[in-house]
């Protein structure tokens, strides 16, 4: 039994599906502090398979420890977090005890229950991005804000509980920039509010909810002068973590492994590409850069090829076509109307 912590988010409940379909028996704890329970309902529409729903938050000690009593957890998937750079500089504190807090009480109760097994979602926001260049799972990291740092923390402590007790088999991946949505349409990435995220906010304009997008900078140091990320398939993503939760068979030991494709594409090129994908011009205005933006980050994925024998297969087109669909079947999300 696999227990999906943050299981009703965008990356947990696509990571639900693909562990479903792939035969694993799981479990899901979310706070739903983020997420609405009809992306449940949606897991088990698409999958046919039934499991456990528990609304509750990791900070619930006695909850946790009942939802470990009732099931016998072999290994944890642990997507349960806050993850707004821009609220996280406004409420910094929320975001400390939210993502750290959480996590700590989280790996004191697997210990609590001898279950050693952990696949942690960190990202490549920890990475100090300079110049044009892979980031390999070594290059030298410092995050530049409140959420980061809590990813870098989490790291921390991870591996100074592996030194502590070398029974721990542990995962960290850092996702580099995860869009696009299940290719049925059914699940797929739900904002509350205003988006924060490139991705998101196209759809929205496209289907007519947000009436242009603000392209933040165009003065960047890069072929079109703005910023490039490494934008990867959310299918590609999930597929990672199965390959690190069979990795998590081997022996005892704490490994870091970025998630993503290692192709760099700028902002005006996913806008183009996706018009190409949905049929539908994006109307768009430069404006000022964002405060914290690097205008270049995108992965080495060498290590992942080598050791997990994972690698992103799909492109910049099928995410756009698959962000798409799940955009225009669920024009306002799970449903509830949000402005
Ligand atoms: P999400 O907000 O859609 O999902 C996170 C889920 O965790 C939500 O359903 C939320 O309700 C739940 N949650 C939050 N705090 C909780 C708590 N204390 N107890 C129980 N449930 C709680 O976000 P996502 O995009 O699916 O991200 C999943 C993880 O991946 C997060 O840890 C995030 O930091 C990390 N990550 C995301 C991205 C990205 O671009 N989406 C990139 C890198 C890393
Ligand atoms: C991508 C590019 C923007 C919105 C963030 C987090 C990171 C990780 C992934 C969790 C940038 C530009 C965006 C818009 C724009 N999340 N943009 N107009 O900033 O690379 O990474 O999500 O761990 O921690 O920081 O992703 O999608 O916000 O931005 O021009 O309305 O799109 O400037 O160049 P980012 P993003």
């Amino acid at each position: 039994m696999i227990l999906v912590t943050g299981g009703a988010g965008y990356i947990g409940s696509h990571a639900a599906v693909e562990l479903l379909e792939n035969g694993y028996e799981i479990v899901i704890l979310d706070s739903l502090a983020n997420s609405s329970y009809e992306s449940i309902l949606r897991i088990k529409e698409l999958t046919g398979r039934n499991f456990e729903f528990y609304e509750v938050d990791l900070l619930e000690t006695e909850k946790v420890e009942n939802l470990f009593r009732m099931h016998n957890i072999k290994a944890v998937m642990h997507f349960a977090g806050l993850k707004s750079v821009g609220e996280s500089v406004s409420f910094p504190l929320d975001y400390y005890g939210n993502n750290i807090a959480g996590t700590l009480n989280l790996c004191k109760i697997m210990s609590r229950f001898n279950v050693r097994e952990l696949v942690f979602s960190s990202s490549a926001t920890v990475y100090r991005t300079i110049g044009n260049q892979a980031l390999e799972e070594s290059s030298s990291l410092g995050a530049n804000n409140p959420y980061g740092r809590t990813k870098l923390v989490i790291e921390e402590m991870l591996h100074d509980l592996y030194r502590s007790d070398p029974f721990w088999k542990i995962v960290i991946l850092r996702y580099f920039n995860p869009i696009g949505a299940h290719e049925s349409g059914k699940i797929g990435e739900d904002p509350a509010g205003i988006p924060n995220n490139l991705m998101p906010y196209i759809t929205q304009v496209a289907i007519g909810r947000r009436p242009v997008l603000q392209v933040f900078g165009e003065d960047y140091d890069t072929p079109d002068g703005t910023c490039i990320r490494d934008y990867i398939h959310i299918s590609d993503l999930v597929k990672g973590h199965l390959k690190a939760l069979e990795y998590l068979t081997g022996p005892p030991g704490i490994e870091t492994f970025n998630l993503g494709t290692g192709k760099g594409y700028s902002v005006l090129d996913l806008v183009k590409e996706f018009s190409r994908a949905s049929g539908i011009e994006i109307p768009y205005q430069v404006t000022d850069r964002r405060e914290g933006d690097v205008p270049i980050c995108y992965a080495s994925a060498e290590k992942a090829r080598n050791r997990l024998l994972w690698e992103a297969e799909k492109d910049l087109f099928e995410m756009c076509q698959d962000a798409w669909r799940w955009q225009a079947m669920n024009p306002y999300g799970y449903g509830v109307i949000k402005t």
